[in-house]
């Protein structure tokens, strides 16, 4: 997605790395940030580490074969060690109701990124300063069952939000997600209470999943031009 250079998010990406030990099972996020990360751990597999992957969408499933990262699924493994993943959107001010809540689905991949991040030991969010924010204020994606998407909308505006059908770039028609579904763009302006938010969204019949991540990160890692700067929640 658009913001933060390319030095900011390779140095959160490799910093992230770093915290991939031996033997780990690691989910794998997706979007530009944790493509450093992807590639990182590939160079460490090369150097003898051994791990196992879990990708979270088609997109870090590509990148984590063309790093040669052996891969696994979530239902063949015991313990998801730590998941690196990317975010649109950071809750990054320490008094907010939501410090280090995050929106996610820029690139609509939040559902398989949300199943693997939650179930993870160790969840581990990778930044640039265009990221961080003191409330959520990006429209919140939210990936509905193609049939749901005008009841889902109707409700969406009940809360007060403004829902937008996401279209493809080049095709004709909505996008459809990795599991066969569309996604409505959700604004609501500024949130002022993330876990609220996310609690009514997921009562909506027909939403399969939204991208609001509260109570879900241990740590963000900033990239910066030099240096990275960390949170801890
Ligand atoms: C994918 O659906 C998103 O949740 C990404 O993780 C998010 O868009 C981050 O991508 P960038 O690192 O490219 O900004």
């Amino acid at each position: 997605t658009a913001g933060g250079t390319d030095a900011a998010k390779r140095r959160a990406g490799e910093r992230a790395a770093e915290e991939v030990d031996n033997g780990d099972v690691v989910g794998l996020g997706t979007g530009s940030t944790t493509a450093y990360a992807i590639d990182a751990i590939g160079e460490a597999v090369s150097d003898g580490l051994e791990v196992q992957g879990i990708p979270t969408s088609f997109q870090s499933r590509q990148r984590a074969l063309e790093a040669s990262i052996p891969l696994t699924d979530l239902d063949a493994v015991e313990t998801v060690d730590l998941a690196i993943d990317g975010a649109d959107q950071v809750v990054d001010d320490p008094d907010a109701s939501g410090y280090g809540a995050l929106i996610k689905g820029g690139g609509a991949a939040h559902t398989r990124e949300k199943l693997v991040d939650a179930a993870a030991e160790r969840f581990v969010v990778v930044a640039d300063p265009s990221k961080l924010a003191d409330r959520l204020e990006r429209s919140v994606p939210v990936e509905v069952i193609p049939d749901a998407h005008t009841v889902v909308a109707d409700r969406v505006q009940d809360l007060g939000g403004e829902p937008t059908l996401r279209d493809a770039e080049h095709k004709d028609g909505p996008i459809v997600t990795d599991n066969g579904n569309l996604v409505l763009d959700c604004a609501f302006g500024p949130i002022s209470d993330p876990n609220e938010l996310a609690t009514q969204l997921s009562r909506i019949p027909g939403v399969l999943e939204h991208g609001l991540f509260v109570d879900c990160a241990d740590v963000t890692y900033v990239g910066l031009e030099e240096g990275v700067e960390t949170r801890v929640y």
